[in-house]
């Protein structure tokens, strides 16, 4: 072999390798837009499932799978907490009732009207969750999702009492899936016709 074929074969082979590096690198890219659905689905399966969902409703809360109105007309009230002469706190305790019937954590109240997410699609929860006029003021990812890692009425929903149903994955595979997608930079599914399927 002559010197500038060596030359030229170490050369090849140094080509190669950064060209390996390179593919390494892009594959540690942060997903990119496509994968937003990747990234949010498994998180709106938790937001979207009744346990949630019958707490984050405008007049009033709901109750069980089918999401139907809640038993004595129980309203939402001046602050979520129900009408003054039938208080969230009348039934709900700081823990669900000895047979489960009942439930409660601490704090048990309607989320706000702006966090409500009655009639919203996924696209529509993913955005307004981190928009800060609405999400009680959580400015960063963490902040955003830190409620959800810790909050007892979140929390709750994998307690439930009395055989209710919970979200399909565990709080802990929720924690994870939360903490990869805030590191991503929370992207949201588009409101594309993708979007209207998953809903
Ligand atoms: C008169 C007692 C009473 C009052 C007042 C009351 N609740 Fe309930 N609530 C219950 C009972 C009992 C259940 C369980 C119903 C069932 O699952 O059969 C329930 C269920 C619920 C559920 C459904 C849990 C689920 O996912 O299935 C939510 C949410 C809820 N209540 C929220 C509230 C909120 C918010 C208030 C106040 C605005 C409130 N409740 C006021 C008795 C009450
Ligand atoms: C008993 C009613 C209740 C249940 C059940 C409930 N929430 Fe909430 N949620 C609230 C209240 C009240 C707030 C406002 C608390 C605050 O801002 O600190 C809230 C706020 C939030 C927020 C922050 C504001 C926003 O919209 O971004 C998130 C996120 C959230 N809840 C997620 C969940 C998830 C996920 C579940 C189910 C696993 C759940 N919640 C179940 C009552 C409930």
């Amino acid at each position: 072999m002559t010197i500038a074929r060596t030359i030229l074969v170490k050369l090849a082979a140094m080509l190669a390798i950064a060209g390996l590096v390179s593919l390494a690198a892009l594959a540690q890219e942060p997903p990119a837009k496509p994968d937003s659905y990747q990234l949010f689905d498994p998180i709106a399966s938790v937001l979207q499932n009744p346990r949630c969902l019958n707490c984050h409703q405008a007049a009033a809360p709901r109750q069980k799978d089918t999401m139907i109105p809640h038993i004595q007309s129980v309203i939402r009230g001046a602050d979520g907490n129900g009408a003054r002469t039938l208080q969230c706190a009348a039934c709900h305790q700081e823990m669900n009732s000895a047979d489960g019937k009942v439930p409660g954590a601490k704090g048990w109240h309607l989320a706000p009207v702006p966090m409500v997410w009655e009639g919203l699609t996924r696209a529509q929860i993913c955005r307004q969750m981190q928009d800060p006029s609405r999400n009680g003021n959580r400015k960063t990812a963490e902040e955003v999702i830190e409620h959800m890692k810790v909050d007892p009425l979140v929390l709750w929903a994998w307690n439930p009492g009395a055989g209710r149903s919970t979200p399909s994955i565990t709080h802990e595979q929720f924690f994870e899936r939360l903490e990869i997608w805030a590191k991503s930079g929370m992207p949201c599914p588009d409101d594309g016709p993708k979007a209207e399927a998953s809903k």
